[in-house]
């Protein structure tokens, strides 16, 4: 992946780390990214939302959640985008990270920033 001039500019004067490009992720689907040492798992929703969270479940410490199914939840009459993890079925919000399907344990979720078709995240989350 190459990053622009400007974008290599943006990254240095924001801290941000390049993700990937928008067209790399396909509506609907989460892809797994080895972001500074970290395996982080970075989802498109349906209607071009872009999220981020640890590829690892917080349920088992299994990597899985790139491959998470993506959903969404109406709660308090606001629609929220939702993954579950692929093994035992746990909901989590990707907007929060709280687990909606049991009293478990929140997905780390992380900031996810789009300039034109490029996401960042900010470094050190
Ligand atoms: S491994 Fe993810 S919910 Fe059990």
């Amino acid at each position: 992946m190459t990053a622009t001039v400007e974008e290599n500019a943006l990254e240095t004067a924001r801290g941000l780390v390049e993700v990937c490009r928008t067209g790399d992720l396909e509506p609907g689907w989460g892809e797994a990214a080895w972001i500074e040492g970290t395996q982080v798992a970075v989802y498109r929703t349906q209607d071009d939302g872009f999220f981020a969270a640890s590829h690892h479940c917080p349920g088992s410490g299994a990597k899985v959640m790139a491959r998470g199914i993506l959903g969404d939840k109406t709660i308090d009459g606001t629609r929220v985008p939702t993954v579950a993890c692929p093994l035992h079925k746990e909901v989590y919000r990707l907007d929060t990270g709280a687990c909606l399907s049991a009293a478990a344990a929140p997905l780390p979720v992380f900031a996810v920033h789009r300039l034109d078709d490029t996401l960042w995240m900010e470094a050190g989350q």
